[in-house]
């Protein structure tokens, strides 16, 4: 039985946390702010969130911070929200390193910024030894392109005689995935600021995830709020598609 930071009783936590970080932008709109200052508060409440799953004991949490799809919005969201995230990466790492979390990312990440790209190897490598909890960024992240880019590298096997069609199985084909071998599936998935959807997130890994949506735009999202939504997965039952 893990203590929750107010107090209650959380019989179970999830091995593998997973959240689509949605509504900065309506959250500044809001206050009557931009939407930059929607991302700034929204980067606060990663911080806070990863402190807390942290000291919940939560081994493994992955954020939705940048999709592939993201790419298409003005260049100058873009180029704020690549600047935020360096900055976050930098002045956050001594942090990671005392609370013993370890950074990785997730993505294509070819396509981010030589300076995103620089502090995000940086910080992954100074929080290498780091073995407390994985905290997973994915960043010009899609499901599809994940899947299609684990089929051209088991294609390209194929055709050089490494492997036959017969022995492809799903856990060979997850081995090829961007979150193998070190990440087990989440078990459980939180989308903030109302919307019922996917959004291309971790496709496969999601098979048998449980789900947890809320109204609460992702800046307001915040301890009590992560506290709440780990009560609702500690009701639940899971039976894989098996009887109990
Ligand atoms: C969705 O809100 C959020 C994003 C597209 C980016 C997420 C980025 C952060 C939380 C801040 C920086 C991240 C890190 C890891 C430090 P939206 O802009 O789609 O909001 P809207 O749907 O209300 O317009």
């Amino acid at each position: 039985m893990t203590a929750d930071l107010s107090g209650l009783p959380l019989s179970v936590i999830p091995r593998h946390l997973a959240i689509i970080m949605d509504g900065n932008g309506r959250w500044a709109a809001s206050q009557g702010r931009g939407r930059l200052a929607g991302h700034s508060a929204g980067a606060e409440s990663v911080r806070v969130i990863v402190e807390a799953c942290r000291r919940l004991d939560i081994p493994a949490l992955t954020l939705y911070a940048f999709s592939e799809e993201n790419w298409g919005r003005p260049k100058s969201e873009i180029n704020a929200l690549m600047a935020l995230l360096k900055r976050f990466l930098y002045r956050e790492r001594a942090l990671l390193r005392r609370q013993n979390i370890r950074l990785r990312a997730i993505g294509d990440l070819g396509k981010l910024p030589s300076a995103t790209r620089a502090a995000l190897e940086q910080t992954a490598e100074a929080t290498a030894s780091c073995d407390g909890m994985i905290l997973t960024l994915a960043l010009s992240y899609g499901g599809r392109q994940e899947i299609t880019h684990a089929c051209r590298t088991l294609s390209a096997q194929v055709l050089a005689g490494e492997i036959k069609p017969d022995d492809i199985t799903p856990e060979i084909f997850e081995s090829y995935l961007y979150t193998s071998p070190w990440l087990p599936d989440p078990d459980f998935l939180i989308r903030t600021s109302g919307e019922i959807r996917i959004s291309n997130f971790l496709l496969w890994q999601l098979a048998y995830c449980e789900l947890y949506f809320t109204s609460t735009p992702w800046p307001a999202f915040r301890e009590a709020e992560l506290m709440e939504a780990l009560v609702s997965f500690a009701g639940r039952q899971r039976r894989f598609g098996k009887l109990e």
